[in-house]
């Protein structure tokens, strides 16, 4: 098989997290978690798979259709041109890995991972709603950012490469830039012909669930308990405007009170720092024009980073009573879940973005469209048929 320099890359940093994930679980601290791994973890978590090839990573966890370097003769550059245009992008604006995170995750929670979250109009019939326009994606971002890509790599390939693949390896690529764990990603998605209003509004968590509806939702989608609290994790990084915090901070379940779950210190930041004033919070640099009219903003994290994005800051924002959104502070709710965000919280991040590894390779995999399902969109807001 031939590999370009970008290929072998991926193959060693690959097996080396192999070695690395291997090596972790000989850590006493690891086993405590180590101890219900889902079975579809068992390569990357099994203690002698130091030799495991990408090839036998793939076998074991993708669906059909998808494989290692699935453009290495369609569109050699594919991968090159989406991580350069990513850094490029991340140079300029280094929200933008969190803004992508969440549209990967928004576009795979509803019916997989599948650009449908992309599209601008559904059945080729501008009179459906769409996923962007239901209420959970209305303050999604990243959008513009997809097209940049497409287009560089359009320009080269021309409908070959998928927009599916392009989030799924952008995504990848901005989690690395913003200072995350690698994974692999494969290749071969293709687009959906068709939006999903109803399912996302139906399917995607808000920030008011209690833990029983998140944990279903993501049980719904083959996640486990555990996997759901690391793909929670994914709010180390990234802001959120205050008004999915405002009713815990003045009217909680309408009875004119705070949440009386958070502590009075951490209240009383909140409320300083959400008063619905929009000119001292707001973020800079690219996203600030899509939220004029929106209130300010917040880390999604309470606690600072040690440094890179992804350590265990937000767990441990958790163990203080610090979460910011009703849901994040509800994986403290229930033991199940409180000992697995004690434990992500114990060390510098490494329980922690082991998990995420392995879950975000899972989710990459989720319901995908390969073979001759769906198509490839030239422009990744329309569908292939467009109306307009
Ligand atoms: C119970 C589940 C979840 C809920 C209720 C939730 C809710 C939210 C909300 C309300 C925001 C703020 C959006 C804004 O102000 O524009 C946000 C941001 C974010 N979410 Fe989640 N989320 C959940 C799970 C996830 C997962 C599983 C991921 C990824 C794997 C994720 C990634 C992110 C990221 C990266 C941001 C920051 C976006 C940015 O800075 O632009 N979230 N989430």
């Amino acid at each position: 098989m031939k590999m370009n320099a970008y290929g072998w890359m991926i193959l060693w940093v690959g097996i080396l997290s192999v070695v690395m994930t291997s090596l972790t679980i000989r850590n006493p601290r690891r086993l405590h978690l180590r101890s219900h791994k889902p079975s579809s973890f068992t390569i990357l978590s099994s203690s002698s798979s130091s030799s495991i090839s990408m090839a036998s990573l793939q076998d074991s966890l993708a669906p059909p259709g998808l494989q290692y370097d699935f453009y290495q003769t369609s569109c050699p550059d594919a991968e090159t041109i989406v991580r350069s245009k990513m850094a490029q992008i991340h140079s300029r604006h280094n929200d933008a890995s969190a803004a992508l995170l969440r549209l990967f995750f928004h576009d795979c929670f509803v019916h997989g991972c599948d650009a449908s979250v992309l599209l601008d109009d559904s059945h080729g019939n501008q009179s459906y709603s769409t996923e962007k326009q239901a209420v959970p994606n209305k303050t999604l971002r990243g959008f513009d950012e997809i097209d940049v890509i497409k287009e560089e790599v359009e320009r080269v390939c021309v409908g070959v490469v998928s927009c599916a693949d392009i989030i799924s390896l952008a995504t990848r690529d901005g989690i690395v830039l913003a200072g995350g764990p690698f994974y692999p990603v494969l290749t071969g998605r293709r687009d959906s012909i068709r939006s999903y209003y109803e399912e996302a509004l139906d399917e995607i968590p808000s920030p008011d669930d209690n833990i029983t509806r998140i944990l279903r939702l993501f049980a719904v989608k083959g996640f486990n308990e555990r996997e759901t609290v690391s793909l929670l994790g994914a709010h180390n990084i990234g802001k959120m405007s205050c008004e999915f915090i405002q009713n815990r901070l003045y009217n909680f379940k309408d009875t004119g009170e705070p949440d009386p779950t958070i502590a009075p210190n951490f209240l009383n930041q909140m409320r300083q720092k959400c008063q619905g004033d929009n000119s001292s919070h707001s973020r800079n640099g690219l996203f600030e024009s899509m939220h004029s009219g929106m209130s300010n903003f917040q880390e999604l994290s309470s606690s600072m980073s040690s440094g890179a994005g992804f350590d265990s800051h937000y767990y441990q924002s958790l163990l203080m009573g610090r979460g910011l959104l009703f849901a994040d502070q509800q994986l403290m709710a229930e033991e199940k879940t409180a000992r697995l965000v004690r434990a992500y919280a114990s060390d510098d991040g490494s329980n922690f973005r082991s998990d995420f590894v392995e879950v975000m390779v899972k989710i990459s995999n989720l319901n995908v469209l390969t073979g001759s399902q769906g198509g490839v969109r030239l422009n990744c807001s329309l569908p292939l048929f467009s109306s307009k």
